[in-house]
């Protein structure tokens, strides 16, 4: 039986990964490609970083793993407080685990068990959002408003209640501009009525959508609305951060520019870049003071939950990211890098919106910019831009089926946070010339 069809993804004409150089690959035949999306905006100081690499190997040489119910250690303590310390001083908790999907799961769990040891075990459903990915295991997905995703694991899937995306592309019919927010308070005030607040323990959403949307911020005032509708119902806040935090959108926290503090956030990819996989739910020091008053312990957690070298390369790359101050660099190359994406694109007409935060840019493609009638599902726009990009040397991460039944086509852009100005020069140019090559 071949690889391919053992593991289940096709590997016919993949080329052979062998070596990594900031925010370059190298394949076998020594083509290099530049790292344009860390592959789904994982990767947030590139490939092979030497300090990243003796600070693993270092601990490795030492020991791998102290299980944590007998040992810490210096890196685990460090880099929990590292987190703590950039989440903000309301958070005073947190669960380590190994992927996006776990810190969500935990998310989950840490909302039930908070509820469960306020005396609340009623409050066990989750509001969640239309077009939103969280997450492949089962509680995850429950919470994914994405079909294709979702089908074949459909009946047991949990209860989620879903209201929809806060998306100023495309708004909900009559509902543009300053009405738009108001709107979907609403709508999530009277999602959490029906369902009976007594009920509900959390509303869960991205504060910039990801893979599902094609990197779609929040509309401003949405995250306020939002968390005064959950207060007024006694609803906590899961805010997933996995994909747009670890500093993808120059704070280390995707929320701390909505000035909002939510009650829980799961972070993954970027927290520990790649290295080693490694992910958190990071949560208020009220919540877990509650759970410790009544359970005396935290009911979630895996047998790696802060492996000790998965630790040792998350604080390895946070370190780097404070010492180089790569956050500022974000916020402000990250807006120069947004226009001159828009600028290089301006000339093809189905580009209909660019947009983002920091190092996380997105790009619809409209078969008609007045309609934003998006193209066909079968021209599979995206990912033949994304192929063409990749042919040239250019990795970007296409996102389909962002506009709803199945249709919609964009780009994500989320280049390491060090990556030079030359290599950004490159990604734009290379960017324009897969665009413009597939449109042709
Ligand atoms: C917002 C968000 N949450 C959760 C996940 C799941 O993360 P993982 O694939 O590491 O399990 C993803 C993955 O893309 C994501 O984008």
């Amino acid at each position: 039986m071949s690889v391919s069809r053992a593991i289940g993804w096709d590997l016919t004409g993949l080329p052979r990964i062998v070596r990594g150089e900031g925010s370059y690959l190298i394949d076998a035949t020594g083509k290099r490609y530049l790292d344009g999306s860390g592959g789904p905006a994982a990767f947030s100081i590139g490939h092979a970083h030497h300090e990243v690499n003796a600070a693993i190997s270092a601990q490795l040489s030492q020991v791998a793993c102290g299980y944590r119910y007998l040992f810490t250690s210096e890196p685990l303590e460090q880099l929990t407080e590292l987190i703590l310390r950039n989440c903000g001083e309301d958070f005073g908790h947190l669960v380590y685990c190994a992927s996006g999907s776990e810190a969500v799961e935990g998310a989950m769990k840490v909302a039930l068990q908070y509820w469960n040891a306020r005396g609340q075990p009623g409050k066990c459903r989750f509001i969640a959002r239309r077009r939103s990915y969280h997450g492949s295991t089962l509680g995850a997905l429950s919470l994914s408003g994405f079909a294709e995703r979702r089908e074949p694991f459909a009946r047991s899937l949990l209860d989620v209640s879903f209201v929809s995306a806060a998306n100023t592309y495309r708004p909900l019919p009559d509902a543009a501009g300053d009405a738009l927010v108001p709107l979907l308070a609403a709508e999530l005030d009277a999602c959490i009525q029906s369902v009976g607040p007594a009920n509900v323990a959390a509303f869960v959403f991205e504060p910039v959508v990801g893979a599902a949307g094609g990197v779609v911020p929040a509309p401003p005032g949405y995250a306020q609305a939002m968390r005064s509708v959950c207060d007024r119902h006694g609803v906590l806040l899961i805010a997933d951060e996995v994909m747009c935090g670890s500093g993808r959108c120059g704070t280390w926290s995707a929320m701390e520019h909505e000035g909002v503090v939510p009650d829980i956030i799961a972070v993954a990819k970027g927290l520990a870049g790649g290295y080693i996989p490694l992910g958190a739910t990071v949560f208020r020091r009220e919540l877990g003071e509650e759970i410790m008053r009544a359970h005396g312990s935290i009911l979630t957690g895996h047998t790696y939950s802060g492996h000790t070298a998965a630790c040792a390369a998350g604080l390895a790359v946070q370190r780097i990211i404070e010492r180089d101050a790569l956050l500022a660099r974000v916020r402000t190359r990250g807006a120069q890098l947004q226009a001159d994406i828009r600028a290089a694109l301006a000339r093809h007409a189905e580009v209909g919106d660019v947009r983002g935060r920091g190092y996380f840019i997105g790009i619809e493609l409209v078969r008609d910019r007045a309609t934003k009638q998006p193209f066909p599902a079968e021209r599979g726009l995206s990912n033949a831009i994304s192929r063409n990009a990749f042919e040239d040397g250019l990795i970007i991460f296409p996102c389909a089926g962002n506009a709803g039944d199945g249709l919609g086509d964009a780009i994500i852009i989320a280049p390491p946070y060090n990556a030079t100005d030359a290599e950004l020069a490159e990604l734009v140019e290379k960017l324009e010339r897969a665009v413009a090559r597939t449109l042709a």
